[in-house]
């Protein structure tokens, strides 16, 4: 039977192209988004892969969410947690909602999509869960404490969970992506980013399929040894 992923934030960008890649290889995919319903119904029109919408920063909806695909679509054994945000300030000029709100969604949101599938995946012994970081969790980035500071924690997360999963077959590894050719990064101010670029050993943005290239490797059956690494997918301009 096809194993059954579920892909937050799997609308657009990165989340998109894992999600298409994933069923590609004969996963059946779920994907949950938050945003915008057109952009939504757009994906699921081109995709056929069902999608639904909670926040994933809410505890309660997420677990509720998550009962309700799991009651659908059956038992969830792989996860990719990709949804994230960002609020760029330098420190002195961010608000507490611009941190409240990236730690809310980049890490809480880890938190609580991992802790509504880890039971049954310690019952059933099998698991795979890829948490989506940054280089600028593994660098820091200027005008990111919140970001930066959320990302490196979903690095700590997959390592402790790493540990807690691994004589239960459930392996949880995290991937550091560079900037890439997504959303969130083109609203990153045009001069900025042109400076970011020039800084990438490949001199380019990474496209959103060169890094679910890496996601379908880790959740591979058969890379079962793999766990609590970070795969680092940046165009060399960060080598950790
Ligand atoms: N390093 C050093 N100095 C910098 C700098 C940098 N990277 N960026 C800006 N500065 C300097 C500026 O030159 C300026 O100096 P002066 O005061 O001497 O002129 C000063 O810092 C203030 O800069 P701004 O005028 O740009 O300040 P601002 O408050 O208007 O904006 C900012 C600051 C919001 C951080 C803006 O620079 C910005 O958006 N930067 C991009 C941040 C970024 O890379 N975000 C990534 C988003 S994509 C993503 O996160 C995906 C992923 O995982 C990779």
């Amino acid at each position: 039977m096809a194993r059954i992923a579920l892909v937050s934030g799997g609308v657009s960008g990165i989340g998109a192209a894992t999600a298409k890649l994933l069923k590609a290889s004969g996963y059946t995919v779920i994907t949950n988004f938050f945003g915008n319903d057109n952009e939504a119904e757009a994906f699921t029109h081109e995709t056929a892969i069902p999608i639904r919408k909670w926040n994933v920063a809410d505890f309660d909806e997420t677990q509720n969410g998550i009962a309700a695909v799991c009651a659908e679509f059956g038992p969830i054994d792989t996860l990719i947690n990709n949804a994230g945000i960002t609020r760029d300030s330098m420190l002195h000029k961010m608000s507490y909602e611009q941190w409240r709100s990236v730690i809310d969604v980049d890490l809480g949101g880890c938190f609580n999509m991992c802790r509504a599938v880890i039971e049954g995946m310690r019952e059933r012994r099998f698991g795979r869960i890829v948490n989506i970081s940054s280089v600028n969790g593994l660098s820091g980035q200027f005008g990111q404490t919140n970001y930066s500071a959320a990302k490196a924690g979903i690095i700590g997360f997959t390592k402790a969970l790493a540990l807690e999963g691994a004589a239960r077959g459930i392996t949880v590894n995290a991937i550091a992506p560079g900037y890439t050719n997504t959303g969130m990064v083109s609203a990153v101010p045009a001069k900025v980013l042109e400076g970011i670029v020039a800084g990438v050993p490949v001199g380019r943005l990474a496209t959103p399929q060169e890094i679910a290239r890496g996601v379908l490797f880790l959740v591979d059956e058969g890379s079962a040894f793999i766990t609590g690494a970070t795969l680092s997918i940046n165009g060399g301009k960060y080598m950790a």
